[in-house]
């Protein structure tokens, strides 16, 4: 058992948190916002998260999971310290590195024995240095000494406990061996794979990873629009690439590009990276920007379809930037749902989770339904953004016969087209034959 503090309970932080108490550590998740760590402590989860909530109140009701806005206390009570709260995108693009800093001056404050200091936030290369600097500088007791690591976080939202549970890999980064060691033993009970490499290249890995992955959905989002053109189809070609096991078939699944609070920030940041570095990242511009287009991809298809957007009922079925989340953070419907409005369409929702964190981010005369049919009545037009279950296995007969017009865009390629036919659709999604 080791005792462990995670500052910051945003998304990576509570779910590490609860699965290093799940494997018998003594976590304590601290915050500076005091309504989260009330509401953690009164049982309530602030995140939709598949299974957090039951791995979290069992943690904590056991005595293993703590909450807490003493953030000092909970350094001196641990020996292990993880950095995971949030690092947005700045105006300039860059990470913001305000709360990382200010987490590492507390720790240099509370420093009241030797800690292994492990940053779990994505930071730009160098960031670990930075921390040691600002521990070191802040130190209330000169005699303690303390290690940096880097051990970036993969999991993704919608399977983070399954991620983190059995997860792909372990980075960890340091230049100390025994610190390393210690790290990779707190993830033996995850039984993966480590690897250790110096604090540089860890932090590397996570901005390389993620704009890799980006890089592949916009690769394929831009053989999809050729697809369309030449009449060949995406979902074939994808696999036909994936088969290549040195292609691989994840992350190419062609529709409205990426969203969420990862892919959109990292992509940012590295470029702005390599910007100062001095090297100009010309492909990561042009993934960015064949992400910021492919979303005008669904209008393109809506405008055409339907000779002009104004005075026409829309209904769009999913809000969220991915299914199993209520996160809206660059959710594709944030861009599409505005520029629907403006072109004078009259818009109609459907989201099981993400509707009232939606409500607060989308203009007011946007309406929310309580089901996919519902929100399909009446409609000149569906547009499928997010492929939840509930979009996925809605009565395809009910919502044909109750819109005005059987016309489906399909921004995830969430169907067969022959069955959407069969059903009396006209249907069009990205990359294939109607
Ligand atoms: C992503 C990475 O997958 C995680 O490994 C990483 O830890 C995380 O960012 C992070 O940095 O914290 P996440 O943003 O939760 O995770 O979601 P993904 O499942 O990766 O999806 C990201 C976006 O790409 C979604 O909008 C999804 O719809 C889109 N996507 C994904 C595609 O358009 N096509 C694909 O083939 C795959």
């Amino acid at each position: 058992m080791r005792k462990i503090t995670v500052i910051g309970t945003g998304y990576v932080g509570l779910v590490s948190g609860t699965c290093f108490a799940e494997v018998g550590n003594r976590v304590i998740c601290c915050d500076v916002d005091q309504r989260k760590i009330d509401l953690l402590n009164d049982g309530v989860i602030p995140i939709y998260e598949p299974g957090l909530e039951e791995m979290a109140l069992r943690n904590k009701s056991e005595g293993r999971l703590l909450f807490t806005t003493e953030v000092g206390e909970a350094i001196e009570a641990s020996d292990i310290v993880y950095i995971a709260v949030g690092t947005p995108m700045s105006e300039t693009g860059e990470a913001d590195m305000r709360y990382v800093m200010s987490a590492a001056k507390k720790i240099g404050e509370h420093l009241n024995d030797h800690k292994i200091i492990v940053n779990k936030s994505t930071v730009p290369v160098g960031t670990g240095e930075l921390v040691r600097e600002v521990v070191q500088a802040n130190k209330k007791y000169p005699w303690t000494s303390f290690d940096v690591v880097s051990n970036p976080e993969f999991l993704r939202e919608g399977t983070a406990l399954s991620d983190c549970m059995n997860m792909d890999r372990a980075i960890i980064g340091s230049d100390n061996p025994e610190a390393a060691e210690q790290i990779a033993q707190l993830h033996a009970p995850f039984n993966t794979r480590i690897f250790k490499t110096d604090l540089e290249s860890a932090e590397m890995i996570k901005y390389a990873a993620n704009t890799f992955l980006a890089t592949k959905i916009s690769f394929i989002n831009a053989i999809a629009n050729i697809c369309e053109k030449v009449g060949a189809d995406v979902e074939d070609v994808a696999k036909g690439m994936g088969m290549d096991s040195r292609i691989g078939e994840k992350f190419l699944q062609a529709g409205i590009g990426y969203g969420g609070s990862c892919f959109p920030k990292d992509t940012y940041a590295l470029a702005h990276i390599a910007d100062k570095s001095g090297y100009d990242f010309e492909l990561l511009k042009s993934v960015i920007k064949t992400n910021q287009r492919q979303r005008y991809v669904v209008m393109d298809k809506l405008r055409e379809t339907l000779g002009g957007l104004a005075g026409k009922q829309i209904a769009v079925l999913g809000l969220a930037f991915k299914p199993n989340t209520d996160d809206m953070r660059e959710a594709p419907s944030l861009t599409i749902i505005p520029e629907l409005l403006k072109q004078g369409a009259v818009v109609r929702t459907f989201d099981p989770i993400a509707a009232e964190a939606a409500r607060k981010l989308l203009p007011a005369d946007v309406a929310y339904m309580e089901s996919a049919e519902l929100a399909a009545a009446g409609c000149d037009a569906c547009v499928i953004l997010t492929e939840w279950n509930e979009v996925l296995t809605m009565d395809l007969a009910k919502v044909r016969d109750r819109m005005k017009q059987p016309i489906i865009i399909d921004g995830r390629n969430s169907f067969d087209p022959k069955v959407m036919e069969q059903h009396g659709f006209v249907y069009y999604s990205v990359g294939r034959r109607p």
